[in-house]
């Protein structure tokens, strides 16, 4: 593997990404790749791998497919077209394939690498990029932005469904302390948001 894969990854997944509003834009992938770089070589894991799995995961997300398993079947094509060994496009096929939450029922990622790309997906939805993120969410899926009364789903809910436990699901030191320090700033956020509210 080298910089000429990861560059070639990076050209898809921004044209791959090119209309998205839900949070899902070129700019989520750099940050991912940033933040998987940045805890691969920490962590001494392989940082390479790190990074182009983190430019592919959401390209291979069934979020974006009508069919189930279409995004990992492209990767998969994709790796394969760029001449990797078999082993090396599984291990690849793994890191990508165990990123997503899907609401905590996805199993978890068993090798080094994979763990650094979901701790990096992760923290990208956390602190001021993840408050930020989540009323896009919210707001592209005609969602509220607050709902005291509880008749609508609304953006806050996301805090307390997922954002405040990711803290305690990062796999690496290295991202436990990003992670602490967004938790912080989001607990901050809810605390002034419902000061102004009231
Ligand atoms: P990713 O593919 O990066 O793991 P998701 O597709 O799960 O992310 O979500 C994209 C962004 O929208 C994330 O920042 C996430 O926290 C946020 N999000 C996901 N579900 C909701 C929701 N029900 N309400 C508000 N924000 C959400
Ligand atoms: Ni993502």
């Amino acid at each position: 593997m080298n910089a000429h894969t990861i560059n070639l990854a990076r050209e898809w997944a921004w044209s791959f990404f090119k209309e998205d509003t839900t949070g899902h834009d070129g700019w989520h992938m750099e940050r991912v790749a940033a933040n998987a770089r940045y805890i691969a070589e920490k962590e001494e894991a392989d940082a390479l791998h790190c990074e182009l799995a983190a430019w592919l995961h959401d390209i291979a997300d069934d979020k974006f497919y009508m069919r189930e398993g279409e995004g990992m079947e492209r990767v998969e094509g994709w790796l394969q077209s760029q001449g990797f060994q078999n082993s090396e496009t599984n291990a690849l096929l793994h890191s990508i394939e165990r990123v997503s939450f899907k609401a905590g029922t996805n199993r978890p990622p068993e090798t080094l690498e994979a763990k650094v790309v979901q701790d990096a997906d992760r923290l990208d939805a956390l602190g001021a990029i993840g408050v930020a993120r989540t009323f896009m969410y919210a707001g592209s899926h005609r969602h509220k932005m607050y709902d005291p009364v509880k008749e609508s789903k609304d953006a806050i809910e996301h805090f307390y469904e997922k954002l405040l436990q990711l803290k305690n699901l990062m796999h690496t030191e290295t991202a436990k302390r990003s992670a602490n320090e967004r938790h912080q700033f989001m607990e901050q956020f809810l605390e002034q948001f419902y000061r102004e509210w009231n």
